[in-house]
């Protein structure tokens, strides 16, 4: 069974009451991490790759790879996602590669540094939404800016915002603007922005409604109650994890995430079923390879670290598995999928009526 589209996997969430966190991966490790952790309680997930991911990992690599997760795991759903996509060749190579779904963020323009105007990311957008639905694959499109809604930054950190300060009419979502955004692009899922960025520094203190807007979504909830929301930026980014980075040797300090019961109200109530998570992964895994390197520093087998640290990423994607209520859903796609008497299709969705 295996590939699932991004609006297969949503629409099923949102009327089954939970939500998706999709993962980053970069390499091997992550993504039987992932697996095994969907496996153990029977989650479908989505898995992404950034641009950076891409060229890290070379396309034919990961492509291989997803091939590899889905045989070695057959009774697990998997959407293949393009995080971040720039402009309609990153959405479209993405497809070509095997990937059932695309981010074409517009918010930004083709650099992924300069803020794009409304009509820029309507009509880019909307070129992506022709182009993946010809074949059968979701768009997730963005409105509104990532970043602090505390400092006014985006986050250089991993490569990918604005550079410089924006204003707060220019960062979170506009709700009137995301009604008429996603008639206009018939996007699949829209990540909006109220107040988290990427990375390990999201807040400088535990966020209030000023600078985590919880407001924004609700209100735009409000006025698109069938449209599948997407929280980016949406790490936890644990003080367990930073404790032990701190302690072998790293240097984070007052790193601060978004609190999980912000996430899991935002869930329950405001129609998000998608939820972004990176940087909880690389902390994990960051922290287990630490601490290897310096209780055994003798130690030199790739296999001896990196098998600490694949257990820290599995168990934390089970953790996230549970909190968003996918744990349990990977048997019941199946069988929905079952009872209309055809196998689960590798790229159709068909798109929901505006
Ligand atoms: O887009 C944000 C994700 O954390 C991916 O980061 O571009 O460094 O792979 P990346
Ligand atoms: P975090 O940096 O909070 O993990 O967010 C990741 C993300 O939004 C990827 O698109
Ligand atoms: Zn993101």
């Amino acid at each position: 069974m295996a590939r699932i589209t991004l609006r297969q996997l949503l629409d099923h969430a949102a009327e089954h009451d939970y939500a998706l966190p999709a993962f980053n991966i970069n390499n091997m490790e992550q993504g039987l991490a992932i697996m095994e952790a969907a496996e153990a309680v029977n989650s479908p997930v989505i898995i992404q790759a950034s641009r950076g991911a891409r060229n890290y990992a070379n396309d034919i690599m990961l492509a291989r790879m997803i091939d590899a997760l889905a045989e070695i795991y057959p009774n697990i759903p998997v959407c293949m996602h393009q995080d971040h996509g720039n402009g309609p060749a990153t959405c479209a190579t993405a497809i070509q590669y095997g990937f059932t779904s695309v981010m074409m963020d517009g918010s930004l323009k083709a650099d992924a540094k300069t803020p794009a105007d409304y009509d820029y990311n309507v009509r880019v957008t909307r070129a992506v939404v022709d182009m993946a639905h010809w074949v059968g694959a979701s768009v997730e499109g963005e409105l509104g800016v990532l970043g602090s809604l505390e400092t006014g930054m985006g986050e250089k950190e991993d490569g990918h915002g604005f550079e410089g300060k924006l204003g707060h009419d220019q960062l979170p979502t506009d709700p009137d603007q995301a009604v008429e955004f996603v008639k206009t692009t018939q996007v699949d899922a829209l990540a909006i922005a109220m107040g988290t960025s990427h990375g390990a520094y999201k807040f400088s203190r535990k966020p209030d409604g000023a600078v985590l807007a919880m407001g924004v979504i609700e209100e735009i909830h409000r006025r698109l109650p069938n449209t599948h929301l997407v929280m980016h930026g949406s790490s936890s980014v644990p003080q367990e994890f930073i404790d032990l980075v701190n302690k072998y040797g790293g240097n984070m300090p007052n790193a601060k995430g978004v609190p999980e019961d912000q996430i899991s109200m935002a869930v329950r109530n405001y129609g998000v079923c998608k939820v972004n998570i990176d940087t909880d992964l690389r902390l994990a895994m960051t922290a287990k390879i630490r601490e290897v390197f310096a209780t055994k520093p003798a130690e030199f087998d790739p296999r001896n670290y990196l098998g600490p640290a694949r257990e820290a990423i599995t168990k934390m994607v089970q953790r996230k598995l549970h909190m968003l209520n996918s744990a349990g859903k990977a048997d019941e796609i199946t069988r929905h999928w079952e009872k209309l008497g055809r196998p689960l299709p590798r790229y159709y969705s068909k798109p929901k009526a505006a």
